[in-house]
């Protein structure tokens, strides 16, 4: 999978691109990422990405011209090397879908996308209207820009992708997968600070075992997230 991400602050992907379980995803190429500063497809003397409003009103737009032209410098390489198929054209902002562990899965049946980072108080609307294919947010708050909901799609995405998990049977188990939160886990010791671990996970009784972790997965999305309940399969 190839993406491509368009961006004011580049530099902000450098950290988590470069740790953990994504820099391996990266190394192994299960995906590959290409981030590209904004400011690059400007043509005047300042790099301008931004303008006020027309209308009047607080704060600053993004543009079209640079975010039009990057994308469309994406597409002609992808034209020249080759590369057919669908490219989804995916703009952050706090007006899109919400994301839900169903829309990272649907994303990760395309072989590239690009994903647009808005910022300031929003981008040209003609962007949305005659550029972007979907929009998505991360959640029901405001962010300075899209960037972190970038890394967060991203992430969400890498982790279903075939070569990233050591085991993909945790992809199984785990919480939202099924529409139910994860039974709690245990490892050793057995007993510590006189708190054991429950007797049935050192069974070896493997149906018992299946059964209480399904209990508690349904115990615990009650608790917490009731509003799951009526949607888990
Ligand atoms: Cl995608 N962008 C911004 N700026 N804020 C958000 C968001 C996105 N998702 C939730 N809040």
């Amino acid at each position: 999978m190839q993406i491509y991400i368009l961006t004011l602050f580049p530099e902000m992907f450098d950290s988590p691109f470069s740790s953990g379980l994504f820099q391996k995803a990266l190394d192994k190429g299960v995906m590959k990422v290409d981030v590209r500063n904004i400011r690059d497809y400007t043509h005047d003397r300042h790099h301008t990405t931004d303008d006020t409003p027309y209308g009047g009103g607080a704060g600053m737009v993004m543009k079209p011209e640079p975010i039009f032209e990057a994308v469309e410098a994406i597409k002609a390489e992808l034209t020249q090397s080759g590369v057919t198929g669908e490219l989804p054209i995916i703009l952050l902002t706090p007006q899109g879908r919400l994301l839900t562990q169903a829309i990272a899965r649907e994303l990760t049946q395309y072989n590239q996308m690009i994903f647009i980072c808005g910022e300031y108080e929003g981008v040209d609307e003609r962007i949305r209207e005659h550029l972007v294919t979907d929009e998505i947010s991360i959640g029901d708050y405001v962010l300075s820009g899209g960037d972190l909901a970038a890394m967060v799609v991203v992430n969400a995405m890498v982790r279903l992708l075939p070569g990233f998990l050591g085991s993909p049977e945790s992809l199984i188990s785990e919480s939202h997968t099924d529409g139910l939160l994860e039974y709690p886990q245990y490892t050793r010791p057995p007993e510590y600070r006189d708190w054991a671990v429950p007797e049935v996970l050192l069974s070896g009784n493997h149906a018992q075992i299946a059964k209480w972790r399904e209990n508690q997965s349904i115990i615990r999305t009650k608790q917490r997230r009731p509003d799951m309940i009526k949607r888990a399969s």
